[in-house]
């Protein structure tokens, strides 16, 4: 810029439009054009000057496209305005509905302690009541014996008066004339059977044993809430989609707080809600296992679509409402090919059901059709079988996708990448043999970046390979670093991680081919490795590792500092037999790859199991690599079937 131009620019600074860098308007000259790759505003004179060999517009332009862009995005803003009018609503109608809740509960307890001390107060008056009556009863007995003792006492005194009186004081003819009659009251005085025995005791006291009610007393009351919200909670099961009619169905809901962490206790209020087109409801029930956890049972009475909508707390729960197909279990049975398998029937009752078992083309071109039989597991669909043409594999081992809609398979001892659309469909194939840059040797662990390109890791060759998009070789990295690479993951930065099976390791290499850093060793701690295999980044950065000889997972951040682990040898949930592929989900759900148990689990961000993929129609056989496709679904390289599966998961 000239200088007469820095003058002016000073000048005129209040005429900046904030948002557009550097335009500046000349005071006394006009600045009538813009220079594109500067950013900035200039007069004639200057796109004469150091902006000759620039792009120059005229300003009026440039203002009116940067005009019409800030209207586009004010736009875009403000048609988030009713969404967040909405939340505002809903937040606010939730904390009127909880400061109700608190007021009904604070009448609760004043009206029942109420009532408990009236209670009280009443037991009181009743024990009080009672005693007066038995004492009073008692005394009775007593002052009735009393009276007739004092009765005897006083007739005995009286008559021993009379006769003393007349033996001293009378004359003769009085004694001879009251002999016979006192000799007779004396004599019969001295008979009579006075009640000198008592009548009744003095027994009467209170016992009142207090201290089990004290106890009672002070736990009674129990204040029940939770804090789950139903856009983290998450339902899995089969039944969420299809069902047969007659049949019951259970799916289940765990329920999860705002931060996506397992609420562990019961009583949340979970509803469900089975809606055909036409209005009618199905009874669902909801069983709390008072662990956080929820079944929901239902059983269809006739085919057709349904709304199936969990609420949890009012709200739907992720995903919901989801789209139930109910069908005739007939419908199931009589499909014309393939052969039959009996499978038990989940509700009992019916005995044996016939059920489809699933045998899939081998051909990838046949198989890309969604299936549509209802019972069957999770997969979507299959592809390939064993053999060297596209479309085929021998031991596949890595398998990754890209945000474009592709699946990228290692397909590692053919020496050579797969390329599939996510719908399955063979879109190309590049690799030769052998141990020269560009070559592949064994491929193993496959991840595509941000730009498109494809990074391959070769476990004999010992480097990884950078091939763009479409196949043609870029570069190779880590070659005399690394012993034997499988897995191989790109995080936010760009940086590419990989796992050396041999080494024990885990690589941290720019795109270059520049080491950032490396952690890990053979060894049994939580910072070594027995085995690692596979690796993924979670959407934090960290760093997810399985460990296939130590039967875990371990997860480290950005640096390699260990942070946590999960998984111990076995079968049960959450156990492995040697996990191989790892993927992490939008929402941090770590999916896992049970090579040795042939099945793949779902845990939550902290490692806690969620769920299995159901793949029991169409068993794995040593799954390895694993992927998330950009629609959602996970992609699973089935090595021991040589082919590749595509299953929805969570819903
Ligand atoms: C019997 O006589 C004594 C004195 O001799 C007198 O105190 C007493 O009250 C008399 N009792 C009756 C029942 O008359
Ligand atoms: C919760 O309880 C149910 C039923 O008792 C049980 O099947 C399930 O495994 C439990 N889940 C957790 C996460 O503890
Ligand atoms: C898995 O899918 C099969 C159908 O292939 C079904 O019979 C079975 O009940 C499902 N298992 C679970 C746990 O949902
Ligand atoms: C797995 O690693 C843990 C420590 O992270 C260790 O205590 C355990 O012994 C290891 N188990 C095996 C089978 O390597």
């Amino acid at each position: 810029m000239t200088q007469h131009c820095w003058q002016q620019a000073l000048i005129s600074t209040a005429l900046l439009l904030s948002s557009v860098n550097n335009l500046v308007l000349c005071y006394a000259q006009v600045m009538e054009f813009y220079c594109e790759s500067c950013e900035t505003a200039m007069c004639l004179e200057c796109t004469e000057g150091e902006h000759r060999e620039h792009v120059t517009v005229p300003l009026r332009d440039v203002l009116e496209q940067h005009k019409s862009a800030l209207k586009n995005q004010l736009d875009t803003v403000r048609n988030r305005l009713p969404q967040l009018t909405a939340a505002i609503e809903l937040v606010n109608e939730i904390s009127k509905q909880l400061a109700e809740r608190k007021n009904e509960a604070v009448t609760e307890i004043s009206d029942t302690f109420d009532d408990l001390e009236k209670a009280l107060h009443q037991r009181k008056t009743a024990l009080i009541t009672e005693v007066e009556n038995i004492c009073s009863t008692k005394q009775k007995v007593l002052q009735a014996q009393l009276t007739s003792l004092l009765q005897g006492k006083e007739n005995i005194q009286s008559s021993c008066n009379f006769t003393e009186q007349a033996l001293s004081h009378g004359s003769a003819t009085e004694v001879l004339l009251v002999q016979k009659q006192m000799s007779e009251r004396v004599s019969a005085l001295a008979r009579h059977n006075f009640p000198e025995q008592p009548h009744e005791n003095g027994h009467l006291e209170c016992q009142v044993e207090t201290d089990g009610l004290r106890r009672s007393i002070q736990n009674l009351g129990v204040l029940i809430t939770t804090g789950a919200v139903g856009h983290t909670s998450v339902a899995t099961g089969e039944g969420l989609r299809h069902a047969l009619v007659g049949q019951h169905t259970t799916v289940t809901v765990t329920t999860k707080d705002k931060d996506g962490e397992l609420v562990k206790t019961g009583n949340a209020a979970l509803r469900a809600e089975i809606i055909s087109a036409d209005g009618v409801c199905t009874e669902a029930e909801v069983v709390d296992n008072k662990n956080g956890t929820y079944e929901v049972g239902y059983t269809m009475r006739s085919e057709g679509e349904y709304s199936f909508s969990l609420l949890l707390y009012e709200q739907p729960v992720r995903g919901s409402p989801y789209r139930l197909r109910a069908v005739k279990p007939s419908d199931v049975l009589q499909s014309p090919d393939d052969v039959k398998r009996r499978v038990k029937s989940p509700s009992g009752g019916g005995g044996h059901v016939r059920q489809k078992a699933v045998r899939r083309p081998s051909s990838m071109y046949s198989t890309t059709k969604k299936k549509e039989n209802p019972i069957e597991d999770e997969l979507i669909y299959r592809v390939g079988t064993r053999g060297r043409d596209k479309g085929e594999f021998t031991n596949l081992q890595g398998i990754s996708t890209s945000s474009n809609g592709r699946i990228v398979v290692a397909d590692s001892n053919n020496q050579c990448i797969q390329v599939f659309s996510n719908d399955g469909q063979f879109k190309m194939r590049f690799g030769v043999r052998g141990r020269s840059p560009g070559q592949l040797q064994r491929p193993t662990g496959v991840t595509v970046d941000m730009n498109g390109d494809i990074i391959v890791a070769d476990y004999d060759n010992r480097w990884i390979s950078i091939f763009s998009s479409d196949g043609k070789f870029k570069n190779k990295i880590g070659a005399g670093r690394l012993m034997g690479p499988k897995g191989v993951a790109v995080d936010k930065n760009g940086h590419i991680i990989t796992v050396d099976n041999k080494a024990c390791c885990v690589f941290i290499f720019q795109s270059n081919g520049k080491l950032v850093t490396k952690f890990g060793a053979r060894g049994t701690s939580d910072r070594h490795f027995a085995g690692p295999h596979f690796v993924a980044v979670n959407n934090k950065n960290e760093i997810v590792v399985t460990d296939f000889h130590n039967h875990s997972v371990k997860v480290y951040n950005a640096d390699g500092e260990f942070l946590f682990k999960f998984g111990s040898h076995g079968e049960g949930n959450g156990q492995f037999n040697a996990p191989t592929g790892v993927a992490v989900d939008s929402n941090g759900n770590i999916i896992v790859a049970d090579w040795g148990n042939s099945r793949i689990q779902v845990f939550d961000s902290s490692g806690s199991f969620l769920s299995y993929i159901n793949t029991s129609a169409d068993p794995l056989y040593g799954p390895q690599g694993l992927a998330l496709t950009s629609d959602g679904h996970v992609a699973v390289a089935d090595s021991g079937n040589h082919c590749f599966k595509v299953y929805r998961y969570l819903q």
